[in-house]
């Protein structure tokens, strides 16, 4: 036991969803009880894990490229063990090991509580463990200590209400590798987020994979209750949720937009196709008139709502005509923003077997159509922001490369409106030098970049936050 009193560090690699992202933190947090410390540099780590996406094939790809390079640092430092968790160690298991030997443990979507054992057990039995059990019996209660990230502040947070889905939309890996539909206790959340808000944090992102439904089975509260609850929690300045399915986006959380104060002002809501066949085909359970009448009643409760959507192009059996019909869809809606991706066969999804496959170049070129369309409605819309101020939750420094005009060498920061949009901005003279992370700010939108808003912060009002939006 001697050796676990020394402190250990452990690197993690994140890829895919929000919810890999909050993953990865309960990793950290669960290894800290039996003695690791979190490192950003891989060359530092006596334990790097991998958390996985399987969503597409190219997401499963960039899982394998990383693993590819890790058996050099082995080499150098024998003890290392080597981990891969998330969506593509559910759905391969023991394949892992076959096809990486020089990783020790596969562990599930459900398995993080249980990783320090598994930890544990490796070092000491020089063994390769692999679990991947899903059942609901292995859960345990998520840990609701927050965790600063080594003393950084970190202003915006995700925190999982919900997890597995029971949707099965027909292209979808989801629901084999994060399992049925569970809901947390309202009880549970609050408390992680009143921690949070301890910690440093002022927005929250809900997450779950249909929120709307949050609840249903368990007879918790609602999703909109749950809402209310967390807008009541003092010192949080946002609320954010995702992903709300079009089928089931109630018109109980449509008027929450324009009751609870602290719900920004921006909606996720994935639309996948514009044509109703197609949407048939995949499952999803609505119409493009269904959903462009709750479109309306949300742009009707709050008015400038901000409105995101992802799109899969080349779905088995999508026609010209029905691609046709998803471009027109986002010439009417006219998205803020647009997650757009070519069709991935997925293992055990049914649209595998699904005729009528589209041809990759054929979805490429789709694809690219699409986001040609997008790239011009987006920049229609940011450039209508420019001379507008805005209200930022300043996030950090601005990170180097970000979009930022080349002539400005003073320091710059980084953050978003309530609708989403990020903005990189500036704040002058002797002012630059204030910390303004975790800080509501007022900035004046002076251009409108492709991905971003550049401004300037402006003074409105003296005092300690002089910038106070
Ligand atoms: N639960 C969320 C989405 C999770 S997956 C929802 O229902 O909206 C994120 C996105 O990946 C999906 O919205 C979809 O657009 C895309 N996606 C999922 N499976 C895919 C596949 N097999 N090929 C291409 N894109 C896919
Ligand atoms: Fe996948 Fe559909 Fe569930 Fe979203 S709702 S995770 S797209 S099965
Ligand atoms: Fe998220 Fe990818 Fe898994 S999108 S749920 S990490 S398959």
């Amino acid at each position: 036991m001697m050796n676990e009193m020394k402190t250990k560090q452990v690197y993690i690699q994140t890829i895919g969803c929000q919810m890999n992202v909050y993953d990865s933190d309960r990793m950290a947090q669960a290894l800290k009880t039996i003695g690791f410390t979190r490192t950003w540099q891989v060359e530092k780590a006596d334990l790097i894990l991998l958390n996985t996406c399987s969503v597409r094939e190219k997401a499963e790809q960039k899982a394998f490229s990383f693993l590819g390079r890790l058996p050099g640092l082995k080499t150098e430092n024998p003890d290392l063990l080597i981990g891969v968790g998330g969506c593509v160690a559910q759905q391969e298991g023991e394949r892992i090991l076959q096809r990486a030997p020089y990783v020790d443990l596969v562990f599930g979507t459900r398995a993080i509580d249980r990783l320090p054992a598994m930890v544990r057990r490796a070092t000491e039995k020089r063994c390769r463990i692999v679990d991947v059990d899903l059942s609901e019996a292995a859960m345990a209660p998520f840990p609701i200590e927050s965790d600063d990230r080594n003393g950084t502040p970190q202003p915006a947070r995700f925190v999982t209400v919900m997890r597995g889905c029971d949707n099965f939309c027909a292209y979808c890996v989801v629901p084999f590798v994060r399992g049925r539909e569970t809901s947390r206790a309202p009880e549970e959340i609050l408390s992680e987020v009143r921690s949070l808000v301890a910690a440093g944090t002022r927005e929250v992102t809900l997450l779950g994979q249909n929120v709307n439904s949050y609840g249903r089975k368990e007879g918790l509260c609602t999703f909109s209750e749950l809402l209310a609850q967390v807008n009541a929690i003092e010192g949080l300045e946002r609320i954010r949720f995702t992903t709300s399915h079009p089928k089931d986006l109630s018109q109980e959380l449509i008027e929450a937009f324009g009751r609870l104060g602290k719900l920004c002002h921006h909606i996720h809501l994935p639309v996948q196709s514009g044509s109703n066949r197609i949407l048939a085909l995949m499952n999803r359970r609505y119409t493009r008139e269904m959903y462009l009448e709750k479109l309306a009643r949300l742009r009707a409760a709050c008015p400038g709502i901000a409105v995101s959507s992802d799109i899969i192009v080349g779905f088995p059996g999508e026609t010209a005509d029905d691609f046709q019909e998803t471009l027109h869809l986002l010439e009417t809606v006219r998205y803020d923003s647009l997650f757009a991706f070519a069709y991935s066969d997925r293992p055990h999804a049914p649209a595998v077997h699904f005729d009528g496959k589209v041809p990759e170049a054929q979805r490429r070129a789709r694809l690219q159509s699409l986001l040609a369309l997008q790239a011009r409605i987006t920049a229609e819309k940011n450039r209508s922001m420019v001379g507008a101020i805005v209200t930022v939750l300043v996030e950090g420094p601005a990170k180097r490369g970000a979009e930022t005009p080349p002539s400005d060498s003073v320091p710059q920061w980084t953050g978003r409106t309530s609708t989403n949009k990020i903005v990189n901005f500036i704040a002058r003279g002797e002012d630059s030098a204030s910390e303004l992370t975790g800080k509501l700010v007022a900035v004046r939108i002076d251009r409108a970049l492709r991905h971003s808003l550049w401004g300037v912060a402006v003074r409105t009002r003296k005092g300690a936050n002089r910038y106070a939006a």
